[in-house]
């Protein structure tokens, strides 16, 4: 009796902290939607930059490996918070002027996987900078930057 109770309160508690995790993952209308696109564009635009301070390096004869290190540092940090730019409600349905298509939420496992593709392949090429092998970090620069394409491909409008 006191072991069912126990397991019943302990089902009544996990209830709870979903329905909160559900609430706390979905925005509020209008302001709170436009915010979160203005945060993730801002934070895409952070691994634009990074990822060209990358590419502009190795695209010397002989690049600074600690400058190509720094900026794959940013990179791989900003690309561990993308799962998290894209609160249920910041769709194009919010009214906000986002490229984030629908698929984002509709196909949500596709979408985890291509945000871990992308991390995967952020922290393998800041590894490799820091190891300093010039043409491992090329090689790795090319695989990131499918990363990108691959997910841009499916779930962001095209310009
Ligand atoms: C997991 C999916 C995903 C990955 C991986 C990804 N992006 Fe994006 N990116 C998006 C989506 C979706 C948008 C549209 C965001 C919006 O408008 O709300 C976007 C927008 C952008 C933007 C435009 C930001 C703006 O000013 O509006 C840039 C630049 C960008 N991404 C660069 C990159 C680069 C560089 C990489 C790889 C290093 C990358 N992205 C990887 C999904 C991704």
């Amino acid at each position: 009796m006191m072991l069912r109770n126990t397991r019943r309160s302990l089902a009544l508690g996990l209830a709870l902290c979903a329905s909160l995790t559900l609430s706390g993952a979905a925005v509020a209308q209008g302001g709170a939607a436009e915010k979160a696109v203005s945060a993730r564009q801002a934070g895409f635009k952070q691994i634009g930059a990074s990822f060209k301070a990358v590419n502009d390096e190795l695209k010397r004869g002989k690049p600074d490996m600690a400058a190509v290190a720094t900026a794959a540092n940013r990179l791989k940090t900003h690309a561990g918070q993308v799962p998290t730019w894209f609160p249920r409600g910041s769709g194009v349905e919010s009214g906000a002027k986002t490229a984030a298509r629908a698929e984002v939420w509709s196909d949500a496992a596709g979408f985890a996987d291509a945000a871990a593709n992308l991390r995967a392949q952020t922290d393998r090429l800041a590894a490799l900078a820091a190891e300093g092998d010039v043409a491992a970090v090329r090689k790795q620069a090319t695989q990131v930057g499918a990363a990108c394409k691959t997910c841009h491909t499916k779930y962001r409008e095209a310009d």
